[in-house]
């Protein structure tokens, strides 16, 4: 649905609104996890636009496959925190996390109630599986390994019941900035014969819940839309952003044709990872082998990868029905259904794969309710950083932070409408460093692809300082280029494009301040770990 016109549910035009502009109480840009729950909850107490960029329930969420990792029972809520801590290399918040654990529970069985129907076990109680650095089972799904699908599918049709306005095939160009406070959006609809529109939409509250980046990278299991609209529009609009260089990698994307997960739950379920010659390799790095933490994992596939001149790693899953008395599609239908389409059969032969970029850690600093360092200015799922994955996400961990703080969005904007200070957080254990980013869009000067190799190749699992360099030297300009604003018909590719180039020029400047090595963050001329990691926070400042 593409509606240049106004919404349902908000008042058009009013006081101040630009021709074809909306106004509302609150404004969600993106339609994840975290957006919809956020939209839906806020949509109780008042007026709701969501925009995404485009069908609704797009986005990373709607590919996530192990599931979403909840405390199983009060008793699991400290083991659950303390896994979260060991994989997240001493970078985590711990408030934060057991802010999130403890609210797991009680999150879920709101997921379901808004029509989730998990998988469950001969008893009728939630199936729970294990994944990677998780101390017991607790990771609970659907339709096997399409979580994310069932996910999105559940909340796109609870907000399309609601309420909540919604604006499809949207793009985000900018956040509007007024007095130092964030108070709407300028967005690009598209009109019936597929020209842009703009189109302000004021709002008392906006929720940022864009998602990720992963289009930085050559490899990446995340959807083309995963540009990083969201991280450098808050950047322009002065937001703090934080632990950028913390992009994890997922060690088992299949390397046949377009990259896709092959999840974590199916190491969970016993499949080994062999290198190109049959070599098992995890064992001998790891006490828990495969199911190490992920970095750890990506990096370990990486080595065993490039040791083979490239050649693919190898996922081996053939035991899994003799193990589990289950064939690998009754287990995991989306991944079968893949595989087959590349012509692999996980039953009888192993799945060549190798590492991609997954997740950011990082994003725009958010407190535990969501708010920014910028008035007015609220964000939630990938696009933010609460520091609960803090170095190296825990599996499954993400959906259940985004489902748990966008709840905590809604409820912080609605107590801020009814009058509770809205002052930004202090976020006063970061270091704060300043860095001259562009205050408005600039077009691209390097192409995508270009872009993409650079970072995967001195910005991606290994690092070090040179490669950095020459990664820095690609994203600058020699010459400051077009403002977007002055270039005619500039397209969503093109801005895109330049969202992606200060994105990555901002992680590598991230990246190369971090001259240690924490959880995915790994620098080859600084193999060293610091005993007490400190967040590092970036800062605009012209
Ligand atoms: C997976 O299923 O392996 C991905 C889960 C996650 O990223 O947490």
């Amino acid at each position: 649905m593409s509606t240049a016109a106004p919404s349902r549910g908000v008042a058009p035009g009013g006081p101040g609104a630009a021709p074809g502009g909306q106004e509302c109480d609150v404004l969600v840009l993106g339609a994840g996890i975290a957006g919809m729950t956020a939209a839906l909850d806020a949509a109780r107490t008042g007026s709701v636009v969501l925009a995404t960029k485009t069908d609704l329930g797009d986005g990373s969420t709607r590919y996530a496959q192990g599931g979403i990792a909840v405390a199983a029972g009060a008793g699991d809520v400290d083991a659950h925190v303390a896994d979260t801590l060991a994989a997240g290399a001493g970078l985590c918040d711990g408030a934060a996390v057991r802010a999130v654990v403890a609210a797991g529970p009680a999150a879920l069985r709101a997921l379901a109630a808004r029509g989730v129907a998990f998988d469950r076990d001969g008893g009728g109680n939630p199936a729970l599986c294990l994944e990677a650095a998780h101390s017991r089972p607790r990771v609970v799904h659907a339709g096997g390994d399409r979580t994310g699908a069932a996910v999105s599918a559940a909340l796109a049709a609870a907000v399309r019941r609601s309420a909540v306005a919604v604006h499809e095939d949207a793009f985000c160009a900018d956040l509007l900035v007024e007095d130092g406070r964030v108070v709407g959006a300028d967005l690009l609809l598209r009109s019936a014969s597929g020209a842009d529109v703009p189109h302000r939409v004021r709002a008392r509250a906006v929720v940022l819940a864009t998602g990720g980046a992963g289009q930085l990278f050559t490899r990446t299991t995340n959807p083309a839309v995963a540009t990083g609209d969201g991280l450098a529009a808050a950047w322009r609009a002065g937001a703090l952003l934080a632990d950028l260089e913390m992009y994890q990698f997922h060690p088992t994307a299949a390397a046949v044709g377009e990259p896709f997960l092959v999840s974590e739950a199916v190491r969970g379920e016993g499949a080994v990872l062999l290198d190109a010659a049959g070599h098992r390799f995890m064992p001998a790095l790891h006490p828990r082998a495969e199911l190490a933490p992920r970095d750890v994992v990506a990096r370990a596939t990486g080595r065993a990868v490039a040791a083979h001149g490239g050649r693919p790693a190898l996922l081996d899953a053939t035991g899994l029905r003799a193990r589990t008395g289950r064939s690998f599609a009754q287990r995991f239908p989306g991944i079968a259904a893949m595989c087959a389409a590349a012509g692999v059969d996980p039953d009888r032969e192993p799945v060549p794969v190798t590492p991609a970029a997954h997740y950011l850690m990082g994003g725009v600093r958010t407190d535990a309710s969501g708010r920014t360092s910028v008035p007015g200015l609220w964000a939630a799922g990938e696009v933010a950083c609460t520091g609960v994955h803090g170095a190296n996400r825990l599996a499954s961990n993400s959906l259940l932070e985004a489902l748990v703080t966008g709840a905590r969005v809604a409820a912080d904007v609605a107590a801020v409408a009814a009058g509770a200070a809205d002052a930004p957080p202090a976020f006063g254990a970061d270091e704060v460093v300043d860095v001259q980013g562009t205050a408005t869009a600039r077009a691209s000067h390097v192409a995508r692809r270009d872009l993409r190799a650079a970072l995967w190749e001195h910005a991606g699992l290994f690092r070090d300082a040179a490669g950095l360099e020459v990664a820095a030297k690609l994203l600058t300009p020699d010459e400051t280029p077009l403002d977007l604003a002055d270039l005619p018909g500039v397209d969503r590719r093109a801005r895109e494009d330049a969202n992606l180039v200060l994105v990555a020029r901002l992680l590598v400047t991230a990246a190369a301040l971090r001259t240690e090595s924490l959880g995915a963050h790994h620098r080859e001329d600084h193999p060293e770990t610091p005993g007490a990691p400190r967040r590092r926070t970036l800062r605009r400042t012209a």
